[in-house]
């Protein structure tokens, strides 16, 4: 080793300053190799943002609303478009987006450090922490800068391909989720925020829609679910019918060709969401009814909108895919910020 604190260079010599400089120590070796991913993962952000052309996240204040059903509806709904969408289950602690797409037991397919989702209906690609766990019944404990971590890869790591939507499904609340996702992933679209009619959910939903305030990002509306309850049954097939509801209010009928008919009963206090869509000056972009029906399509993997395209839930579904695809606009045009 030279005394010199300068080092020569000469050609049939290795440069000496490679040998004077000081190792790194781990601690430095470990900081360069976590600054170096992170770069890596802003770049790949960048490239998933531009391959993306619309991102949305799906949100609400209370948990057990209705998000995770909405987020696979509207995948299906537009993946049903012939759009490419693709569907990521945020929510690290209590996934259930797998099960709701039929997806229950797979495992994702990694390849040179990419991550490839899984195909569930319509050709909707998924990803869900789910698909890593080894047991689907045993709750995973995140501590939260592991978790977030978690979260970047999970969007940075994905080989997505190129998509017209990805939709992202949360836990519930203002927690860190949201936020992580959206100072990684630039130009989300905006936000679609889930509540029930209750007063307490609509409470929730105005913290849910000042809260997107803070992120930056637009509200694309208010969704209201389990807005009155639907019935159904059979009769001849095309036939008309009337159904006599709450307060003997009549509802008129129509016999599909297979002989099934649905009907919606305003039976709990329903408009809420239309109400406190208004109050905050943000789009109300439709109601859903509370469908038992939903409810065994969550359990066993086929949404309502697939087993049942013409009855209530789907044509209450395609009024607010379509208060949505409105609002994102055509390919060239520019997405329309409500905020
Ligand atoms: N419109 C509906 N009619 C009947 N049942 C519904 C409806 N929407 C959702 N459900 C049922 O309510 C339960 C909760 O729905 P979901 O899991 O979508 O809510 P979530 O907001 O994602 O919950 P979490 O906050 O736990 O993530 C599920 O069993 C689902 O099948
Ligand atoms: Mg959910």
């Amino acid at each position: 080793m030279s005394d010199s604190p300068v080092s020569h260079h000469s050609p049939d010599k290795p440069s000496e300053a490679a040998d004077t400089a000081e190792p790194a120590s781990p601690q430095q070796q470990k900081q360069m190799e976590a600054q170096f991913q992170q770069m890596k993962r802003q770049m790949a952000m960048k490239k998933i943002a531009e391959d993306i052309k619309h991102k949305i996240m799906v949100l609400s204040g209370k948990g057990g609303v209705g998000k995770s059903t909405v987020a696979t509806g509207l995948a299906i709904s537009l993946a049903d478009q012939g759009l490419a969408v693709g569907l990521m289950d945020i929510d690290i602690t209590g996934p259930n987006i797998p099960k709701m797409m039929g997806l229950t037991g797979q495992r994702l397919h990694v390849e040179d450090g990419r991550i490839y989702p899984n195909i569930g209906h319509g050709g909707v690609k998924v990803i869900s922490m789910a698909f890593l766990l080894e047991d689907e019944d045993t709750p995973v404990v995140w501590r939260g800068p592991i978790k977030l971590g978690a979260i970047q890869q999970f969007i940075a790591d994905v080989e997505w391909g190129k998509l017209d939507h990805l939709i992202i499904d949360f836990p519930p609340g203002t927690s860190d989720e949201p936020l992580t996702v959206a100072q990684s992933l630039p130009d989300i679209d905006g936000i679609v925020i889930v509540t029930t009619p209750q007063e307490v959910a609509l409470l929730d939903s105005r913290k849910s829609i000042s809260f997107a305030k803070t992120l930056n990002v637009p509200v694309l509306g208010v969704v209201e679910n389990m807005s009155g309850y639907t019935i159904r049954g059979s009769a001849e097939p095309n036939s008309s019918m009337t159904v006599k509801g709450p307060s003997g209010v009549d509802i008129d009928v129509d016999v599909d060709a297979e002989g099934n008919w649905s009907a919606t009963l305003d039976i709990f206090k329903v408009g809420g969401g239309k109400t406190t869509a208004e109050k905050l000056n943000v789009p109300f972009l439709g109601a859903l009814p509370f469908d038992p029906g939903v409810v065994r399509g969550g359990d066993d993997g086929v949404h309502r909108i697939i087993a049942e395209p013409k009855g209530e839930s789907a044509k209450a579904f395609e009024i607010v895919v379509e208060s949505i695809t409105s609002q994102l606009g055509g390919e060239e045009e520019d997405t329309l910020r409500i905020i």
